[in-house]
């Protein structure tokens, strides 16, 4: 079927503490955004890509990556908004517009830019599931014992290890669906929304499948994960 991806790069990096955006930030010579879109140029699974970036940035992004790297794919460098889950819904509208109602049947990969290491045999696993559950989330089982807190620092309760999961991206669902949960999540003014599962998990009946992603496909948020990339770029 066919399939976009939504590809985000309007954060502002605030934890990075960088005075460039992170996902301009280059390892071995390429900005970081650079490597995540590469990965689905080269994916013979995705026909067109989102980029969605800050306001003023569109004109750089557009030369200086599309342009210069020659990511044909990418068809429209659009604005995003003040939460990732604005600039995501930025992203599937402009797609709405665009898309003729038969690859409005098909499926939205929605990846964060950071995320430079994602790579085809994901994008397989995926796809594989999002045709069969309609909805998917890439993550790993945790590798730390996690807790919820109560509002004054203690622990309330510890979730059995084996059931959770790091979730990581891509996201991956019915375009549809997606976009039904999305302007249900407008109408509602809830502000909360942190990852794109948990909007379709709130707004739509379909169960999100888990789908196993890599303990390399890292988000680029602290400093030290940028040592980290680079270790990771040093074996390729
Ligand atoms: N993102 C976005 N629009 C926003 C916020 C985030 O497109 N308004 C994107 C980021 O560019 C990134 C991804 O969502 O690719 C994951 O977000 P995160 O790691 O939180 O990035 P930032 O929001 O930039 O970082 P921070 O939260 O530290 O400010
Ligand atoms: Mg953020």
């Amino acid at each position: 079927k066919y399939c976009t991806a939504i590809v985000l790069a309007a954060g502002q990096g605030k934890r990075m503490g960088s005075s460039i955006h992170k996902q301009f930030l280059e390892l071995k010579g390429h900005p970081i955004l650079y490597y995540s879109l590469q990965a689905f140029q080269d994916s013979p699974l995705v026909e067109r890509m989102i980029l969605v970036t800050g306001e003023t940035e569109i004109s750089y992004v557009k030369e200086e990556i599309v342009e210069k790297y020659q990511f044909d794919k990418v068809t429209d460098v659009i604005a995003g908004g003040a939460e990732r889950y604005a600039s995501v819904w930025n992203g599937l509208q402009t797609l709405e517009r665009k898309l003729t109602e038969e690859e409005k049947d098909g499926f939205v990969f929605i990846h964060d830019g950071v995320r430079p290491f994602i790579h085809e045999e994901i994008l397989r696993r995926a796809y594989d599931a999002v045709e069969e559950h309609h909805a998917c989330v890439v993550g790993m089982p945790s590798k730390d014992t996690v807790k919820i807190a109560d509002a004054e620092g203690f622990v309330r309760t510890t979730p059995a290890r084996s059931l959770v999961w790091n979730i990581q991206t891509p996201q991956v669902f019915d375009f549809r669906l997606a976009h039904q949960a999305y302007a249900e999540l407008e109408k509602s003014g809830r502000t909360d929304a942190t990852d794109d599962a948990m909007i379709v998990e709130a707004f739509t009946d379909t169960k999100v499948k888990l789908v196993e992603g890599s303990y390399e496909n890292i988000k680029i948020t602290t400093p030290e994960d940028l040592e980290i990339a680079e270790t990771f770029l040093r074996r390729r």
